[in-house]
């Protein structure tokens, strides 16, 4: 078994060192140019890709060891400097060599991928020497695809989607959720966190609304009428009190748990005193032993303007339960005052207060 942990900042160190050697030598191959020269360059880019090292946001490192806790390997997946919304690289992949030829690097993906699915990662890509016929080929049965290159290229950029689809055997569908939005409040600008995809709180109350979403992408997506911002919602870039209004439709189960406390603070923080947040989210029950590793949710989502979207939203399945008293608790801990707290099925709406 192969289990991928995090790292000490002394094995960050030395891995990191190590890596930037490996990578050296690929870009030298690769540009026929002197390896010393392209870890020297390494080497300054090093701080600025990756400013808190182990901790460096937007970036995973990962160890992965067997049951006796030997170390076998590294994988780094991060984003890239310039890369699109919604793509992450995979920088590095590496197995000890007596480790080797035992599947071990297939795993380490394979688990690298699954924590990516379901956040904000859509696409990963990767560059892979083209004489490397093993790595090419453990890449295809991993689902990464070639891109084009020029004959002769001697670098291949591979790309890999990590959309779920409810065809996949791995998803758990459950039933469908009927959900009622009712009016939202009839002045001052709403803040919608998680605005992109279908942008339901933008369809109800147009350009009222704030959208605001990590992703690009999913913004583009969203019908017109808001005021999109990419943004991340753990650090709001808004004056304190300025919003009496506050929703997130469906967004906080696209975050990760360790997330959920920063933003609920940002959001405290951008709402004026008396001001509401207003939640719609899933019931996601714990994952326990299921194999399966997603969930998605088709919905019917009744507007109060008339208007019936149906849609799905899927993410991976964590493993914590996630439900209304989940974020109840979250929200008390933060200083809201719970207004209102109402599941149907697998959804709930929630009503949060600041005094
Ligand atoms: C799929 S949408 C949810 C539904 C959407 N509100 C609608 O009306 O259809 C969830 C969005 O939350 C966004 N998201 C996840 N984490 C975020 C964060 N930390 N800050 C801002 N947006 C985030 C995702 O990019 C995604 O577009």
């Amino acid at each position: 078994m192969v289990k991928l942990e995090r790292l000490s900042q002394d094995e960050f160190n030395r891995w990191l060192a190590q890596s930037a050697d490996r990578q050296a030598e690929d870009r030298a191959w690769v540009n026929g140019t002197d390896s010393k020269a392209e870890r020297e360059q390494l080497e300054a880019m090093i701080p600025v890709l990756l400013p808190k090292g182990v901790d460096s946001p937007d970036h995973a490192f990962r160890v992965a060891r067997d049951e006796a806790g030997n170390e076998l390997g590294f994988v780094w997946v991060g984003v890239a400097p310039g890369a699109p919304e919604g793509t992450c690289l995979l920088f590095d992949i590496y197995v000890h060599e007596a480790h080797r030829g035992r599947g071990v690097a297939r795993a380490m993906l394979e688990q690298m991928l699954e924590s990516l699915k379901g956040d904000a990662i859509k696409t990963v890509v990767l560059y892979v020497r083209a004489d490397n016929a093993p790595a090419r080929a453990l890449y295809k049965k991993l689902g990464f695809v070639e891109d084009a290159a020029p004959e002769g290229a001697r670098s291949l950029q591979m790309r890999r989607t990590l959309e779920l689809d409810p065809e996949d055997e791995r998803a758990h569908t459950f039933e469908r959720q009927h959900v009622v939005v009712g009016d939202l409040p009839s002045t001052g600008t709403i803040l919608d966190i998680g605005g992109g995809g279908e942008g339901v709180i933008g369809r109800i109350a147009g350009d009222r609304v704030v959208a605001i979403d990590r992703l690009r992408q999913e913004l583009e997506e969203a019908p017109a009428g808001p005021l999109k911002i990419v943004m991340d919602a753990r650090e709001l870039g808004f004056l304190d009190g300025v919003f009496q209004t506050v929703t997130a439709f469906f967004s906080l189960m696209y975050m990760k748990a360790e997330d959920h406390r920063r933003v609920f603070e940002e959001v405290l923080r951008v709402l004026a005193p008396g001001g509401r947040f207003l939640i719609w989210d899933a019931v996601i029950p714990p994952r326990g032993g299921n194999k399966k590793d997603a969930v998605i949710f088709p919905m019917t989502i009744d507007l109060p303007t008339g208007t019936v979207v149906s849609t799905g939203y899927g993410v991976r399945w964590p493993d914590e339960g996630r439900d209304a008293a989940y974020y109840q608790r979250l929200a008390e801990a933060v200083g809201f005052d719970v207004v209102s707290a109402c599941a149907t099925g697998k959804h709930f709406a929630m009503e949060l207060k600041k005094s």
